[in-house]
């Protein structure tokens, strides 16, 4: 996919995340755009996570600036954050969802901490919101454990998406599918992207995603970015890692065209 020229609607600026003695971010700055789908890579226990992480709030930063809808959130009241966090949505790494609550009741979960809905009203959105990831109100009434992994990572995609948000945070959200969910997911992402102007950050170690979701890559080593920019620049980059994870006997080689049918 192209790169678009939306205007920032994520700063991170010289930021630097540690634990302890050890410093996972030594100075990252990068900008998602609004409307794009960012791809973050990296090294495995690279700061991926961390840096997500930081950006909505769950770590503390040692130093930097986080800005978001234009407000920089050290400078932001806890309502003004709290109206920040509605408008994103969130899909962690480990998929998280309550294990003792239905598809349904995962889904309405943010919509009751954050909106005062009936509860008819709750249940149709919800309805409405697992429609838009393929599962159907039948699937609704299921318990965590009786999904499949793909499962999985689409409800609590749309657990994600239950606040209408602007910006979505997914964090490995096709790891641990097969090469053809892992396909469908991705072609589910880039949908919502285009359908609802969604803005995506998304962490990743799936080439397939890079190539075929995402308007631009931004890649950490070394505790920073090392290059940013669309697929194509990815294999320019002369970075070992860079390199070595782009045109290295797993990747494919060539710059990539999308592979998905819209
Ligand atoms: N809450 C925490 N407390 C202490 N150390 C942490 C914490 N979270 C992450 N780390 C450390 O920060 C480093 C980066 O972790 P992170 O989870 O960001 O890696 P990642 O790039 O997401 O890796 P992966 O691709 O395996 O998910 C690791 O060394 C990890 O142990
Ligand atoms: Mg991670």
């Amino acid at each position: 996919m192209a790169p678009l020229s939306g205007q920032p609607i994520i700063r991170v600026r010289d930021l630097v995340v540690g634990f302890g003695e050890q410093t996972v971010l030594d100075g990252v700055s990068l900008d998602v755009r609004r409307g794009e789908i960012l791809g973050v890579v990296g090294a495995s226990g690279g700061g991926k996570s961390v840096l997500l992480r930081t950006i909505i709030g769950l770590i503390r930063k040692r130093r930097g600036v986080i800005s978001v809808f234009e407000e920089d959130l050290d400078r932001i009241s806890s309502e003004e954050m709290q109206a920040i966090e509605r408008r994103w949505g969130i899909l962690f790494q480990q998929g998280a969802l309550f294990s003792s609550l239905t598809v349904q009741e995962n889904v309405q979960f943010p919509m009751r901490e954050h909106l005062r809905l009936s509860e008819t009203l709750l249940e149709e959105v919800a309805t409405a919101k697992l429609e838009m990831v393929g599962m159907s109100p039948e699937d609704g009434r299921k318990m965590p454990s009786e999904l499949s992994g793909g499962m999985v990572k689409r409800v609590a995609l749309a657990r994600a998406l239950a606040l209408d948000p602007e910006i979505v945070f997914l964090d490995e959200p096709t790891s641990g599918l097969d090469p053809i969910a892992a396909g469908d997911f991705d072609s589910l992402i880039v949908t919502l992207q285009q359908t609802l102007g969604l803005t995506v950050f998304m962490v990743t170690h799936d080439l397939d995603s890079l190539h075929s979701d995402c308007n631009r890559i931004v890649a950490l080593a070394d505790h920073k970015v090392v290059a940013e920019g669309s697929i194509a620049e990815m294999l320019e980059s002369e970075h070992p890692w860079v390199k070595d994870y782009f045109r290295g006997k797993r990747s494919r080689g060539v710059a990539g065209t999308p592979t998905v049918a819209q």
